[in-house]
């Protein structure tokens, strides 16, 4: 007998994209040790959990420890003291209703993300906009939903939906029949945004097509414009034919505590092959019931914390202090003359790099000249060529140094 693999991995690029990054970043390191880098590459905060939920987490620590007080398993959904906090506060003031068990708390985005696509046949085609958070693609790849990746960066079996300058980083509706839609706005890596009415438009195409839309709103806490939809569910309709995905951490800096969850309401529907509809709400809760035994105690009453009054207060600065970086780029950068977008709802910058060197070559210019780690666009899909990605995740200090070595780079 041997030992058979799934041959689907052997589709995939060599490695993770951020993988690939930290490799290039250790390799530098060590042939530079003397060097002081800046990462601005991987979305990952830098400032720590918040007083209220340092305090909240702790004492649910002890409470841990002591024999009354003391939780084995919790519901796989997650505990309703959480969810119920989540309704009050991320939904009801967009004028969204949900019921507690269309709430799923889990350790984080991307695996929801990444596990979805399990509850949905093999041969649903599947659109992306283009660039992407990988997750998306990668995972569609290993399940066996696409073919090969042809020489133009783009693998068979997947529409994509071009997202450049040109269309303003609005990607248009697929010009085939698609049937999963990932959209993620504010968009990683962009940092651009849809208004309501964009969004609308693919509501609509989904409704009429019988398609359903998987909205990862991961970064919804750092919109500041007011015709920004902060859930999918602002949109009419939405609820018929969208999952979404949240998460505590870039929001609350949960990086590395894990707290998300996915909202799947019950009004969604799938089909078998006899044209019988099932709820996806129930076959995700089958999902997560069967794989997954929810988020530690201690996590949940953490992230529940966030929601109180001080809690709030205190995740807005640090939201706020982030969105200050992430101004101080675009004006730095534009004054270098370079064309900057995002970064006004979103921690992201997507930098349009100069004529006559591509995203990687930008990349290593920036690790070897500037030491500034930052993340090639030509990693998150073909049309992220030409652009280069940072985060405003980072010391003010860190910022204006970046920005600094920058400004002394010769184009
Ligand atoms: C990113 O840098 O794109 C994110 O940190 C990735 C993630 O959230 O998994």
């Amino acid at each position: 007998m041997t030992v058979k693999i799934n041959e689907n991995y052997l589709l995939l690029q060599n490695s993770y994209l951020f993988a690939e990054i930290a490799n290039r970043v250790e390799n530098y390191k060590k042939e530079n040790p003397d060097k002081e880098i800046i990462s601005m590459g991987i979305g990952d905060v830098t400032k720590p959990l918040v007083p209220s939920v340092v305090k909240a987490f702790s004492k649910a620590v002890d409470d841990m420890g002591v024999a009354d007080d003391f939780k084995g398993y919790g519901p796989e959904q997650g505990y309703s003291f959480l969810a119920e906090k989540i309704i009050e506060n991320d939904y009801k003031p967009f004028g969204v209703n949900l019921d507690l068990d269309e709430v799923f708390i889990s350790d984080g985005a991307k695996c929801d993300t990444a596990n979805i696509q399990e509850i949905f046949d093999i041969n649903n085609k599947v659109a992306v906009t283009d660039p992407v958070y990988t997750v998306y693609v990668d995972t569609n790849v290993m399940a066996g939903r696409t073919g090969e990746m042809k020489d133009d960066g783009m693998y068979e079996g997947l529409v994509y939906l071009p997202c450049r300058e040109e269309n303003g980083f609005i990607p248009s509706l697929p010009d085939e029949e698609v049937d999963l839609i990932y959209l993620c706005f504010p968009n990683n890596p962009t940092g651009t945004t849809l208004t309501k009415d964009q969004l609308k438009t693919f509501v609509d195409y989904a409704r009429e097509h019988k398609s359903l839309i998987l909205f990862d709103a991961a970064y919804e806490k750092f919109i500041n414009e007011s015709d920004v939809p902060h859930s999918i569910y602002e949109i009419e309709g939405a609820k018929e034919v969208a999952i979404e995905f949240r998460s505590f951490s870039k929001t609350a800096g949960f990086t590395g505590t894990r707290c998300a969850y996915t909202i799947v309401p019950k009004e969604l529907k799938g089909y078998d092959d006899n044209g019988n509809s099932h709820s996806l709400n129930e076959l995700w809760n089958r999902r997560q019931t069967t794989k997954f035994n929810g988020v530690s105690f201690p996590v949940q009453i953490a992230a529940a914390a966030t929601y109180s009054e001080e809690g709030k207060k205190e995740i807005q600065d640090n939201i706020d202090y982030y969105m200050k970086n992430a101004k101080l780029i675009r004006v730095k950068l534009n004054e270098l003359g370079l064309d900057v977008y995002g970064g006004v709802n979103s921690p992201y910058l997507w930098i349009k790099i100069p004529d006559g060197i591509d995203s990687w070559g930008f990349f290593d210019k920036l690790l070897n000249e500037a030491n500034i780690v930052g993340t090639p666009g030509a990693g998150f899909g073909p049309s992220g060529e030409g652009y280069l990605r940072l985060t405003a995740f980072n010391t003010l200090e860190n910022t204006i140094e970046a920005m600094d070595r920058i400004s002394k780079l010769k184009f």
